[in-house]
């Protein structure tokens, strides 16, 4: 297992649109793997191939306060959804920033696991918010464009800095 690198919003790699996956090999379940060590080492409760420079369409997620439930998610899309709710959001990649975003509270899902098996199933609170969020990576959407220009360019240029201080 190996630890992949996260990139960091305003990084113009995560306005990559990903491509569907279409062979469910052993490279694939290595990939997953690595996913999950990356999401729980860093902590994060989603990551999207997106955030470490894999652009295809997987993401891995784990809601649970045990962090025992692990899910992975391969072209994955949301068939239904309906209600609303305003949760705070972070990001592993918008590292140290929380902002309320509105989403449909109550999804179904429609995704492949590693072995390309289909599975369809609903989602509601924090797990709805999450495969969301994650989806949006894939798509090169990330949760800062919820938000106001002035917003976001605030998040932007400390980020920034911050990156600049770290290769300093
Ligand atoms: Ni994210």
């Amino acid at each position: 297992m190996a630890l992949l690198n996260i990139l960091h919003f305003p990084d113009p790699r995560l306005r990559t649109i990903a491509k569907p996956v279409t062979e469910f090999d052993e490279e694939l379940k290595q990939f997953v793997s690595n996913m999950f060590e990356t999401m729980y080492e860093a902590p994060g409760i989603g990551l999207a191939a997106t955030q470490v420079d894999r652009h295809i369409r997987l993401l891995v997620l784990d809601v649970s306060d045990a962090r025992n439930q692990p899910c992975c998610l391969i072209n994955p899309e949301i068939i239904e959804s309906d209600g609303e709710e305003e949760m705070d959001e972070g990001c592993l990649s918008v590292p140290g920033f929380y902002e309320k975003v509105r989403r449909a509270d109550h999804i179904r899902v429609r995704a492949q696991n590693e072995d390309g098996e289909v599975k369809e199933f609903e989602a509601e609170g924090i797990e709805a918010v999450c495969i969301q969020h994650e989806m949006d990576h894939l798509e090169g959407k990330l949760f800062v464009d919820y938000l106001s220009n002035l917003k976001r360019n605030r998040i932007r240029s400390k980020l920034i800095k911050m990156q600049k201080q770290k290769t300093d």
